[in-house]
């Protein structure tokens, strides 16, 4: 059996012109900085923004200085996700979090946003502008970019959270799948939400396999993998590389403020939840003051993504007066596993060779 390291993913590193099967996962709100994308990158992996939310001006300078830091390709995610109905069943988002608001200094009522973010479609395009190589897409149908990835020659990796959306994705034109499980930090990657904003939660472990019968492109695991093992465990799985996020978000060149880091490093696997309270919807992170004040005003009056205005500038000050408490601190289930903060290339490095180590182990075991 060949298990020497090119032969680890070798198509989808062959597709995405990177070295080793490691993706960052594009995270929006920052944790994904210039130099944690070119880091990845230069490690052999592929580095990706989450440039969602971002004003124009700020996400074109930092794909552009990741783009100087590194000759690797790097790649440009965005959330896809259409908007919800609000749900005039929900309290008053804005009046749950004015008392966090007065702990920090704030004013008792937000102040309007001096610029509307750019939306996906001119992002990517940005991005691609910029010398990004690669598009990539979450919590939606990537039809929403695909003509844009096509013309620049960029391939497009979608995220599924089930086989009928990765399917679709790959009708709709994704050359690669993200399968992402539910023990992923972030949000769940389900196309459609349904009005009550109940989602099916299918493991790694289930969906994966499932994936990789149903569509004939490289499939790559997301949701609670750390380290080696969980590459090999996504390798045995017919995955062909794995998409990792909270693993990064402690990584030395992360954007996540330090207290973020820190309570991601020590969290226990029974510490995350899965809320719509934030955004509008479901999204896995570690309960915190700031979920259990948002979930108190009920089902999410506001709606997706317009629910998330109810708390944005709560959580901007809170990442300036580093009170994770106050943070949305978006993590999978397997955290704890983040260990001591180390450069992102020693994260990737480490998750490689051990899975060359356990796969090496396992072919000797069975003779
Ligand atoms: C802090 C954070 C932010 C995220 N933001 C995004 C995002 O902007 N776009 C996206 O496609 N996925 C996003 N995700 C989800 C990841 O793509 C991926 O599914 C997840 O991180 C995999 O699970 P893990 O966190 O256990 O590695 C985010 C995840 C985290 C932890």
């Amino acid at each position: 059996m060949d298990i020497s390291r090119p032969a680890l993913g070798a198509g989808l590193c062959e597709l995405l012109g990177i070295r080793h099967p490691v993706l960052l996962a594009g995270m929006a709100g920052g944790p994904t900085s210039p130099e944690l994308v070119a880091a990845v990158s230069e490690a052999g992996g592929l580095g990706a923004f989450g440039l969602t939310g971002m004003g124009a001006d700020a996400a074109r300078a930092a794909v552009r200085r990741a783009v100087g830091l590194t000759s690797a390709p790097i790649g440009v995610n965005v959330l896809v996700a259409p908007a919800t109905e609000p749900d005039p069943s929900g309290g008053d988002p804005f009046a749950a979090v004015r008392p966090l608001r007065e702990e920090l200094g704030l004013p008792p009522t937000p102040a309007p946003r001096a610029e509307q973010p750019p939306d996906a479609r001119r992002l990517v395009t940005m991005a691609l502008e910029e010398g990004a190589r690669v598009v990539s897409v979450g919590l939606g149908d990537p039809g929403a970019v695909a003509d844009i990835a096509r013309d620049a020659g960029a391939p497009l990796v979608a995220m599924a959270a089930s086989v009928a959306d990765a399917v679709r994705a790959v009708e709709s034109g994704a050359d690669v799948i993200v399968a992402q499980g539910s023990e992923a930090g972030g949000h769940r990657s389900t196309f459609d939400v349904p009005r009550d904003g109940t989602v099916p939660l299918v493991g790694t472990m289930a969906l994966v396999p499932q994936v990789v019968d149903a569509v004939d492109v490289p499939v790559v695991a997301a949701g609670g993998i750390m380290d080696g093992r969980g590459l090999a465990a996504a390798i045995a799985l017919g995955a062909q590389g794995v998409q990792m996020g909270t693993a990064f978000l402690v990584a030395a060149e992360s954007g996540a403020p330090e207290g973020y880091r820190r309570r991601v490093a020590r969290a226990r696997d029974t510490d995350t939840v899965i809320t719509r309270a934030v955004s509008g919807r479901p999204a896995r992170g570690i309960r915190n003051r700031l979920i259990e004040t948002l979930e108190s005003a009920g089902p999410p009056a506001l709606g997706y993504p317009a629910q998330n205005a109810a708390s944005a500038e709560l959580r901007a000050a809170a990442a300036r007066a580093d009170e994770p408490e106050l943070l949305a601190l978006w993590a999978g289930q397997a955290a704890g596993l983040a260990g001591a903060p180390r450069p992102a290339a020693e994260i990737l490095r480490a998750a490689v060779d051990e899975a060359v180590a356990v796969i090496r182990r396992l072919a000797d075991a069975a003779g």
